[in-house]
């Protein structure tokens, strides 16, 4: 496997480079200060009417428009929502220089055709594996977070070598850089969302809440359980992995997770993530998001009404406040 630190890589692809950073939310606020902060010349694009450039400018960085700071960057990374890179594109497409590169954190409006990007464009992925925040705090540390890369397009020649200075300047160097595709990158991170970490864990967390709710368990206690434990297991398979993990719970713990985990994710859901899997790779959830885009995001809004107002969000908000 291609796995590359910071000895393996050049810095000097970028050292001469203007990059602009367009979008100043969750990616954007930490690139662009981690560039900065690494000696690389930033410049952050927002719209004129953008809530970011005071904070930006806060923070030491330049800011101007993105058709701006677009025209005078040889790397530019569009760090703004997936859904409306096919709108940016082609808003920002006549500014971009010959032979400028083209930079992504996430594979998907490439992969799924939101942007067909010229072909004297460098285009390149690299993708934290995780999010701003913690993409700064561990840069701020001296550590770095794990990033995937990849080339799409290497019209100059010179895309391998910006793709991994430009990991090395965040800070991704660090930790590594893994190679992939954006085909790769994309369908693995859609299908996690979906299938694993993001969709599946916070639904297994309510189903198991709810299950000793209904039977009789307080709604303290059943949050404590099901829920508060998340981070104590998350932390232990970080530090020694699954098997690890299992080894350092109790000889209680550990034969109740062997006997109940597989009953519970069975093969039947491993058929529906191999379901997951198949209509992302086909672009049915890229249509979708662009729909919800389309439509003003009606579904995203009414689920964050509704996810506010459960019994488990009023137990955690009342735990919080008897922890204060
Ligand atoms: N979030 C993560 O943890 C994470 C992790 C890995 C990769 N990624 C990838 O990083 C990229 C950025 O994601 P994100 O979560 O950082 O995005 P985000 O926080 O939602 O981005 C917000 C920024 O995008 C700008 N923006 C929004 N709509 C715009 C428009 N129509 N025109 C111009 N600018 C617009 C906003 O401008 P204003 O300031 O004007 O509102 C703001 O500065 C995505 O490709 C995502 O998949 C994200």
């Amino acid at each position: 496997m291609d796995f590359l630190k910071d000895p393996d890589i050049d810095p000097a692809p970028l050292a001469d480079k203007r990059v602009a950073i367009i979008g100043y939310g969750n990616q954007g606020r930490a690139q662009a200060l981690n560039l900065h902060d690494s000696g690389i010349d930033v410049t952050v694009g927002l719209r004129g009417a953008s809530g970011s450039a005071n904070e930006a400018e806060a923070a030491a960085l330049r800011v101007a428009l993105i058709e701006d700071a677009v025209a005078q960057a040889d790397v530019v990374m569009l760090l703004a929502p997936d859904e409306i890179h096919g709108a940016l594109y082609r808003e920002i497409q006549p500014q971009l220089r010959q032979g400028a590169a083209l930079g992504f954190s996430h594979g998907l409006s490439v992969r799924f055709g939101f942007i067909t990007p010229r072909g004297d464009l460098d285009v390149f992925l690299l993708a934290p594996k995780g999010p701003g925040t913690a993409l700064r705090s561990l840069y701020l540390e001296g550590k770095g977070m794990l990033a995937a890369w990849a080339v799409e397009q290497d019209a100059t020649g010179s895309a391998r070598g910006i793709a991994l200075a430009y990991g090395r300047a965040i800070g991704s160097g660090r930790a590594g850089l893994i190679a992939t595709s954006f085909a790769e990158e994309a369908e693995a991170d859609l299908f996690n969302e979906q299938a694993v970490v993001w969709g599946a864990v916070p639904e297994l967390l309510i189903a198991g809440f709810e299950t000793l709710v209904d039977g009789g368990v307080s709604p303290e206690l059943a949050y404590l359980e099901c829920v508060g434990e998340l981070q104590l297991i998350a932390e232990l398979i970080e530090k020694r992995g699954i098997a690890g993990m299992r080894e350092a719970i109790s000889n209680t713990a550990e034969l109740g997770a062997l006997l109940g985990g597989r009953r519970i994710i069975d093969d039947s859901v491993r058929r529906r993530m191999a379901e997951v899997l198949a209509e992302v790779r086909a672009g049915r959830f890229a249509a979708e998001l662009k729909q919800e885009e389309a439509a003003g995001y009606p579904r995203l809004e009414r689920a964050r009404r509704e996810n506010r107002e459960t019994l488990l969000e009023k137990t955690n908000r009342d735990l919080g406040e008897a922890k204060d």
